[in-house]
């Protein structure tokens, strides 16, 4: 989400909430509830970013559960639109083994984030077809959808038209550049076909041109009024979105172009050379694994989407306009039931700079956290308790460690210890006692606070809160003495272990939500019978039994020392400085990769091949490379070569395989980003010059042992291989 954007949304917010001063808050319900998370798009890692919407998602459900309501917590994988079908492409493999890849990484790392959906589906599922196509055919009957004969971004030289993410140009509204559907950098708006200023090929590099097409639209601006009406008076959530929205609709709304040049996706009724658009099949995706997750347990998805049900729909703050204007719209079109609330989250910075694949200012949830050992109900802590859902989040290891050392060390998981491992020793099961008034009023208010921060959507209140009532433990336990009383009248003591007990049993419900492994650890210590995830709120004023026997307690939460951390910013640092010199190196164009959403770094540099980008000079020779000794230009093996054989690759439009004799008893294979600008035969015969000791890579599944060097002018779209200029042996080294 862009900087722009979230200003304005900041003025925007405090504008509006003067005038509107109250909190919509949800009435006490009974109602089921739906709860979804915004489909993250199956083409790369997941990072921090990501979970900022599906750990507090998590966190409001297992709440609610524990209030006692019906809650069916669903989501999937993006698997449609350009987003995939460009990576894909850019990879040489299928949108579908692309798609299944990412499908099961998310799948895999959300329960390993204790994060658990009851569905979790993918866009291609045939569920979402289905129900894709019985939405929008019920749009075209109730006449909601009309063609239209518009200006489409073609590349002539690609022969193609170029929808969404494969063309770039400037946004008609701020200037920025901004691709085809979106002012990412910029102003954050949706942009629809032919609006882009400057067009240019997001394969080629080259500029494109507009064509007419005929395409098909929804008629959004029918439903202005009814979005003005639900927007100000039905939907919940988090102010920022709704607000937001209304601001939209208040500037007046166009009617919204619902089909794309594309093979990949839902095909729009009646015609195979065009699908939908990836925002009208992505969260009809939430319709479809409700289904998916009625048909498995033999309840019933209309009770949400027809009926009177409650839908909270969890996004990131950037996806608010598809989710309050184009969503609520479609719903009501085709008779369906409209979402009851919004919670859009507040972007995420790295170390308190912007989030950038490209600059390496990313955090990994595999390979930056669970892989080095860090517990998940940590990270979980740490989102859920660093600030209030729609602010800014900053991710920082050194604060990670600050809140984890001085909140769960020590305070929460301090007087768990403690408390069971004085009661374990001394009386070894749960002493005779009963609870104070004082401490049955500590606990009635943390829980009255937890219930009403989580129904406002305001995790950090809710955490703080129930943090509260173990910084109370702390106080009771250190101004009884235990270890003092314990010597003089053991039965008065185990009166304060009681009351300490069921402190610690409380927390563990409390807790829950926010840290459920650790608290689930905790349960079972105190000898609690029963899972503790489906054991309601209300069990914490139920009186231990006493005689319970204890078992010996764990440390839950270990202070996380210095040099972890320090490892961690290295790390960081390291991807920091792996992204520059890549720049500097001209390896890339300084921007936000649309593409690639935290591939492998192998697949991140095939990529770059690929693309071309390898091979651009830095800025077209503006940015200066550092002076390099003459050892490190010694280590480079760079010989003449001459071409034997070249064929395209398959799979590819970019890629052309050469044999190239380079002095050794066998040609070597090489595989060139030539074919934009070569024919494979033009090449046979040529002398080269070959950089012959560069790490192998595959690229489309072929091997390149080498690389053939070229020089590239971008800003001319030319591209000429080196060669030497007399007639010298293949093998000869450049020295
Ligand atoms: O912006 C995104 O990452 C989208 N994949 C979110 C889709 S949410 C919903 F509408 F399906
Ligand atoms: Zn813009």
């Amino acid at each position: 989400m862009s900087e722009i954007y979230f200003r304005i949304a900041i003025i925007e917010e405090e504008y509006i909430h003067k005038k509107y001063m109250e909190i919509r808050m949800p009435e006490s319900s009974s109602k089921p509830v739906l709860v979804t998370c915004g489909l993250p798009y199956a083409n790369g890692k997941a990072h921090i970013g990501h979970l900022r919407t599906y750990v507090p998602a998590d966190i409001f459900v297992r709440s609610l559960r524990k209030e006692g309501r019906d809650v069916t917590f669903v989501c999937g994988s993006d698997t449609h639109g350009t987003p995939i079908v460009v990576n894909a492409e850019e990879l040489g493999i299928t949108p579908k083994e692309l798609v299944e890849v990412y499908h099961k990484h998310f799948d895999e790392t959300f329960k390993q984030l204790g994060v658990y959906f009851d569905a979790f589906g993918t866009t291609d599922d045939p569920e979402n077809h289905n129900r894709t196509l019985d939405i929008v055919n019920r749009l075209i009957e109730k006449d909601y959808v009309y063609p239209k004969t518009i200006e489409i971004a073609y590349c002539p030289k690609c022969n193609r038209f170029l929808p969404d993410r494969y063309v770039e140009g400037s946004c008609p509204h701020c200037g920025e550049i901004a691709r085809g559907d979106e002012c990412d950098q910029g102003c954050g708006k949706h942009l629809e076909p032919g609006e882009l200023l400057n067009p240019v090929c997001t394969i080629c590099g080259g500029p494109a041109e507009y064509r007419q097409q005929e395409h098909f639209f929804f008629k959004l601006s029918n439903f202005s009024d009814y979005l003005m009406d639900y927007l100000s008076n039905d939907l919940g959530g988090t102010i920022n979105a709704r607000n937001y929205a209304l601001g939209w609709v208040r500037q007046g709304l166009t009617d919204w172009c619902i089909t794309r040049n594309l093979e990949w996706g839902v095909k729009f009724p009646g015609h195979d050379d065009l699908v939908v658009y990836v925002w009208v099949d992505a969260p009809i995706g939430y319709i479809a694994f409700t289904e998916e997750w009625a048909a498995k347990a033999g309840d019933s998805w209309e009770k949400y989407w027809k009926n009177e049900g409650e839908i909270v729909h969890f996004i990131g703050g950037d996806i608010t306009y598809h989710h309050c204007i184009f969503w609520p719209a479609m719903l009501k079109g085709a008779d369906y039931s409209a979402p009851t609330a919004v919670v859009a989250s507040g972007m995420v910075k790295i170390e308190d700079k912007k989030f950038s694949k490209s600059r390496g200012n990313v955090v990994w949830v595999g390979e930056d956290y669970l892989d080095h050992g860090f517990h998940p109900d940590l990270l979980r802590y740490y989102l859920a308790s660093y600030t209030s859902h729609t602010k800014e989040l900053n991710f920082s290891w050194r604060v990670l460690q600050e809140k984890i050392n001085t909140e769960l060390v020590a305070v929460l998981g301090n007087f768990l210890y403690r408390t069971m491992l004085f009661a374990f020793k001394n009386y070894g099961e749960v002493p005779e006692g009963e609870v104070e008034p004082e401490v049955r009023e500590e606990i009635e208010k943390a829980l009255k606070e937890v219930k009403t921060a989580m129904a406002e959507y305001e995790f950090k209140k809710a955490v703080d809160s129930a943090m509260s009532l173990a910084s109370f433990g702390n106080i009771y336990f250190q101004s009884h003495e235990p270890w003092s009383l314990i010597k003089q009248d053991k039965a008065a003591c185990g009166q304060v272990l009681y009351n300490c007990l069921h402190l610690a049993k409380a927390l563990c419900l409390i807790f829950e939500p926010v840290t459920p492994e650790s608290m689930e650890t905790a349960w079972k210590e105190l000898g609690q019978e029963g899972d503790l995830h489906t054991t309601m709120y209300d069990d914490t004023l139920v009186p231990l039994k006493v005689g319970t026997k204890l078992a010996k307690p764990k440390i839950l939460f270990t202070k996380l020392e210095d040099d972890r951390i320090e490892e961690m910013e290295e790390i960081a640092n390291q991807r920091v400085k792996a992204a520059d010199a890549k720049k500097t190196a001209g390896k890339g164009n300084g921007k936000e990769p649309a593409k690639s959403e935290g591939m492998e770094p192998a697949e991140e540099a095939k990529q770059a091949e690929k693309t071309g980008e390898a091979a651009k000079p830095a800025e077209e020779g503006k940015e200066k490379l550092p002076t390099i000794e003459y050892e490190d230009f010694a280590k480079l093996d760079i010989r003449v070569g001459k071409v034997l054989l070249a064929e395209p690759v398959k799979k590819s439009k970019k890629l052309i395989r050469v044999e190239v004799d380079i002095g050794e008893e066998k040609p070597r294979q090489l595989v060139a980003g030539l074919a934009s600008y070569y024919a494979p035969e033009e090449l046979v015969g040529k002398s080269v010059i070959v950089l012959a000791n560069l790490k192998p890579a595959k690229l489309c599944g072929v091997e390149s042992n080498g690389m053939m060097l070229a020089a590239d002018n971008c800003a001319d779209n030319i591209v000429a291989t080196l060669m030497p200029d007399k007639e010298i042996k293949p093998g000869s080294r450049i020295r």
